[in-house]
């Protein structure tokens, strides 16, 4: 990177003496640091509310926008210009209070794996477009790679205090990677094609992410793990390929693994995969105000996959979601047979959930992943599901499950109660009343039910 020593040209009739001193350095081609005026000398405002003390706090008690420092540095001249050394110059700038800004109409091309896991109260507003190279030689060489389902990502975001914000695009550039992996079984073990997930936290701690457009991700869209406190709201996921002979496959809108606190509000998701899944140990989970298109749903678990391993899933609640044209509405997943593990699925709500087109509006499977019901029987799941709520789901089923519009299969001899329909209004367009299936429930759901073998299918 080519540095030139700038001495804040326009900034400096911005910045307070003392600023500019502890900020004279060199700084990257085309950066700038501007420092926010703090004397009450401008602002009586401060004076009588205490200075510094008086200030307007965000909701973790940090500085609001226009009392932080903003770092800005070149854009991208083209889809190949890596500017990730000045990103990361510029996190490091930002980091213990100030702000990077990602400027409107400008594009940022991220070429090279990127550590952020050393964040302390940072605010990154994205107004343009941060791009990731789709050169799939580079990221499968050089990534962070997590057991988990053999996820890699192309950076990872860890520390305290992260907000994420603004009317930008962050965009996974996912094309070259779905074409490179059609045919391609994510879980099938000899898969090495592993594909980047667009945005990761480990390790972290208070993370908001805002108004922003998630874009084409070339796998996961967002992966949360052993973090607490994570909210989205008022964003857009999309993964929509433009080439017919290939699927957007695995580009879940959400998941997530040892986390609590896990809230997204005000969000659409269109995308070929899950739209809101979390995965083992999270807690904690509110969804309000959901809208999914073409996915595979608003899906706890699955859980309970790895033998000797206790997994869980506890305290969500789930309001105000529309599913549309999609495999599954709200469901429930939790894995029988050989060579599982344990856990449970506790205290979860989903309210109001409203699907359209949807192959299973309504699913509670505890005999996951394929387990018929002879195997099923000798190797009942050991993941207890206790306290669901299902309450006012309406709309139409696609019908490609006949009339079955509620599948609820627990597995005999586990546990499995405490399980609540109420106001189900769901029609399937092959006419005539709806059936629900329910097996091995213990005690009333709420609504009439019929065994698996007396429904259609
Ligand atoms: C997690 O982050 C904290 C700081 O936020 C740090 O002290 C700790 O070492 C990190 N833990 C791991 C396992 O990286
Ligand atoms: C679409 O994807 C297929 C499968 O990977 C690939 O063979 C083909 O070249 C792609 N088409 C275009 C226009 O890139
Ligand atoms: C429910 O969510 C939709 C977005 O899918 C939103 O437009 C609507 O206002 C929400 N309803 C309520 C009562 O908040
Ligand atoms: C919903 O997804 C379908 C494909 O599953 C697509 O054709 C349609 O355009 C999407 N609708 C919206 C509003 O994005
Ligand atoms: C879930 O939490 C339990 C208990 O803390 C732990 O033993 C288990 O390894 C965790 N599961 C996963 C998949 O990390
Ligand atoms: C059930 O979960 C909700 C959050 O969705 C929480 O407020 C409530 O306290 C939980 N109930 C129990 C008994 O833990
Ligand atoms: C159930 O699955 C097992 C294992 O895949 C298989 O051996 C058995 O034939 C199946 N039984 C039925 C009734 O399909």
């Amino acid at each position: 990177m080519k540095s030139l020593p700038i001495l804040f040209s326009v900034a400096a009739s911005l910045a307070s003496a003392s600023a500019i001193a502890l900020e004279s350095e060199r700084i990257p081609t085309g950066a700038s640091i501007t420092v926010p005026r703090h004397d009450p000398q401008f602002d009586p405002s401060l004076m009588s509310r205490g200075g510094e003390q008086g200030k307007q706090k965000d909701s973790w008690g940090n500085a609001i926008e226009k009392d932080r420092k903003k770092v800005t540095i070149r854009a991208s001249k083209h889809d190949r210009d890596d500017i990730s050394d000045d990103f990361l110059w510029a996190i490091k700038k930002a980091n213990h209070g100030g702000l990077l800004h990602l400027e409107k109409g400008k594009k940022y091309v991220i070429g090279k794996k990127l550590d952020l896991s050393f964040l302390k109260d940072i605010y990154v507003k994205i107004d343009g477009e941060l791009k990731f190279t789709n050169d799939i030689d580079y990221w499968q060489a050089n990534n962070f790679y997590y057991d988990f389902q053999k996820s890699i990502t192309f950076w990872v975001w860890g520390g305290e205090d992260i907000k994420i914000y603004g009317s930008g695009v962050i965009n996974g550039n996912g094309q070259k990677w779905w074409d490179g992996f059609a045919g391609s079984e994510i879980l099938d073990p000899d898969n090495e094609y592993y594909r980047p997930i667009l945005f990761l936290t480990d390790n972290a701690t208070n993370v908001e992410v805002k108004g922003l457009h998630l874009k084409d991700s070339p796998c996961w869209t967002n992966f949360f793990v052993r973090s607490n406190n994570i909210v989205f709201d008022d964003v857009y996921i999309s993964a929509v390929s433009t080439n017919a002979s290939t699927l957007p496959k695995n580009t879940d809108g959400f998941d997530s693994l040892n986390v609590a606190g896990l809230t997204v509000l005000n969000t659409r998701v269109n995308v070929g995969d899950d739209c809101f899944s979390p995965k083992p140990n999270t807690s904690d989970i509110l969804v309000r105000n959901l809208w999914c298109n073409g996915t595979h749903g608003v899906s706890m678990g699955s859980i309970g996959q790895y033998p000797g391993v206790l997994d869980y899933i506890a305290n969500a609640h789930i309001e105000n979601v529309t599913l549309l044209n999609g495999e599954n509405g709200a469901r429930l997943k939790a894995w029988a047979g050989p060579d599982v593990g344990y856990g449970y699925i506790r205290n979860v709500t989903y309210k109001d959930i409203h699907v359209e087109n949807t192959d299973n509006p309504i699913v509670l499977d505890q005999c996951y992943f394929n387990i018929n019901s002879t195997v099923c029987a000798e190797n009942p799941s050991q993941v207890d599901i206790t306290d669901i709520k299902f309450i006012n789901v309406y709309g139409t089923s696609s019908g490609k499950k006949g009339r079955v519009v509620a599948d609820l299969t627990c597995s005999p001899g586990a546990t499995c109660s405490g399980i609540h329909l109420e106001d189900i209004d769901i029609t399937s367009p092959k006419g005539g009343p709806s059936q629900i299936v329910c097996e091995n429930i213990q005690g009333d759901i709420g609504v009439d039910c019929i065994p698996k073998n007396e429904a259609d299918n």
